[in-house]
């Protein structure tokens, strides 16, 4: 799907050629005296079109314009919230309909606010978006061209340049998420990682089970002991800036099917478990944006990936491994899985002197219960750190939302056998999982994302969303434009 911004007003928009125009129509809207305008505005005055974000009402070649169909929607206020909103309205109203749409334009009645641009892109994006790869009998996605039309299209360039590469990262982060496990293997993850190597600046290292034996990973080893599937531990390095700007490590979770090994989980909606690797297949995406945008600034992605499975060989309750750090841990609850694999790549991130690490994982069912599917749950120590993943979730309208991490919460985590324990009790799961990765984070500033309720939605729509790689790739670009506020540091070792 290829997208292009114009500098048009509605009268241009009427003048191309098209299977649909969308009319994007906020309350504050005065329609001039164009054509398409005075109908808007008949429209309007007689309640058969309501300014209300998502109110629709469609038309069929009407005289006005070019393009086949076209939809006026109401854009409420034109928040990037209304605007998605609209948007997602409208393209459901085309849906409906046949032939399908091709060529689409999608034109801002009135000048964009900040963000509106970016968020008629992703909605386009996420409404259009189907999955074929092991469906080879589907029909792909139908839209194919999209205009988006604007009053001065140099205003919005950078937002909609930015929009373009949110959507091919989140579009690559949807695909490697909803692949089933059997066609998404640790190997698989490694290879497309590998792929992302051929955007310049962008460079991958995979490290094998002998490597990371080698590194101590006690931990990540322990989970993978019981699958025949090898595990990999996935490097990635953005680098567009000097070698001694100190990067930031984004650590995605990469269990590309989580069965809870020998702490099995029951069998209702264990499918979804496939899309355990959220965390690395946002870390993928992001790379993909950065490779496409360029960005100043230095990224490291470490993916550790692996299965959790049940076997002879599987790692038992009560069973006590020696993580990288040192640090013994008491397995007490084999599905606790992923703070086991993230805890050795937390230690691997310090070679590195990160200005900052962000984990990014699908970690606990608690975190679903606490927030939902609307707000991924935030984790940090810093408070600039959270500000600027808060400020960034609001921008690219990915939500997140902080939770405390009082050391009291730590309390569960005591073990008799080892240093500590891989899980506490049930209460307050999401935080004392947070807890647990917080003991591996002493030597930089840390936040940790967990996604498990953000990162794909169950039922009819059962699929990933991509997040929270719109979120992410606004945090690293606006970190670039905070001026070089990065701290100095020197050049990483080997
Ligand atoms: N991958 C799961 C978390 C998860 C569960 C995400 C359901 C989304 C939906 C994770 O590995 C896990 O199993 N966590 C356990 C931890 C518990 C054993 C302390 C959980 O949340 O039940
Ligand atoms: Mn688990
Ligand atoms: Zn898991």
């Amino acid at each position: 799907m290829n997208f292009e911004l114009k500098s048009l007003d509605i009268a241009g928009a009427c003048a191309q050629a098209g299977d649909a125009l969308i009319l994007l129509v906020p309350a504050a809207y005065k329609p001039g005296r164009d054509p398409l305008e005075a109908l808007v505005g008949q429209a309007l005055k007689a309640g058969d079109l309501d300014s209300k974000a998502g109110k629709l009402l469609a038309l069929y070649r009407p005289a006005q314009a070019q393009a086949s169909r076209v939809v006026l929607v109401g854009a409420g206020d034109g928040t990037p919230r209304q605007v998605r909103l609209a948007v997602a309205a409208a393209l459901g109203a085309l849906r409906a309909g046949t032939p399908a749409v091709k060529k689409l334009l999608l034109c801002f009645a009135a000048a964009p606010q900040p963000g509106a641009v970016r968020a008629a892109v992703a909605a386009v994006a996420d409404t259009s978006y189907i999955y074929t790869t092991t469906k080879p009998k589907a029909e792909g996605r139908s839209l194919a061209r999209v205009t988006l039309a604007v009053p001065k299209a140099a205003a919005v360039q950078a937002e909609f340049a930015q929009a373009r590469a949110a959507v091919a990262g989140i579009e690559l982060a949807k695909e490697w998420a909803n692949r089933p496990a059997n066609h998404a293997t640790p190997t698989d993850l490694a290879q497309a990682a590998r792929a992302l190597a051929k955007f310049p600046k962008i460079s991958c290292q995979v490290l094998g089970p002998r490597d990371v034996a080698k590194l101590k990973m006690g931990a990540f080893m322990a989970v993978a002991q019981g699958s025949e599937q090898p595990l990999r531990f996935i490097v990635l390095q953005y680098q567009g800036a000097a070698k001694s700007q100190a990067p930031t490590v984004l650590v995605g979770k990469g269990i590309s099917f989580d069965t809870g090994g020998i702490s099995i989980k029951s069998a209702a909606e264990m499918d979804e478990m496939k899309f355990d690797m959220g965390g690395a297949a946002s870390v993928l995406g992001v790379f993909r944006a950065l490779g496409e945008l360029k960005p100043a600034i230095n990224v490291v992605g470490l993916m550790p990936s692996c299965e959790n499975m049940p076997d002879g060989r599987a790692v038992k309750p009560g069973d006590v491994v020696t993580s990288m750090s040192g640090q013994t841990i008491e397995i007490l609850n084999t599905d606790a899985e992923g703070r086991l694999i993230l805890c050795d790549a937390l230690s691997y991130a310090e070679r590195f002197q990160p200005q900052a690490v962000v984990d990014i994982a699908t970690l606990t069912g608690a975190c679903v219960i606490a927030l939902g599917a609307v707000r991924s749950g935030l984790f940090s120590p810093s408070d600039e750190l959270a500000q600027r993943l808060l400020t960034a979730g609001e921008a690219a309208q990915d939500l997140c939302w902080r939770m405390p991490l009082d050391e009291d919460y730590a309390e569960g985590l005591k073990s008799n056998f080892a240093d500590v324990a891989n899980v506490a009790g049930r209460a307050g799961g999401a935080i004392t999982a947070a807890k647990f990765l917080q003991r591996f984070t002493a030597k930089f500033p840390w936040a940790h994302l967990d996604i498990a309720g953000t990162a794909w939605k169950s039922g009819a729509a059962k699929g990933s969303t991509g997040r929270p790689v719109g979120l992410l790739l606004e945090f690293l670009l606006a970190q670039q434009a905070d001026g070089k506020r990065a701290v100095k540091h020197a050049v990483p070792k080997a």
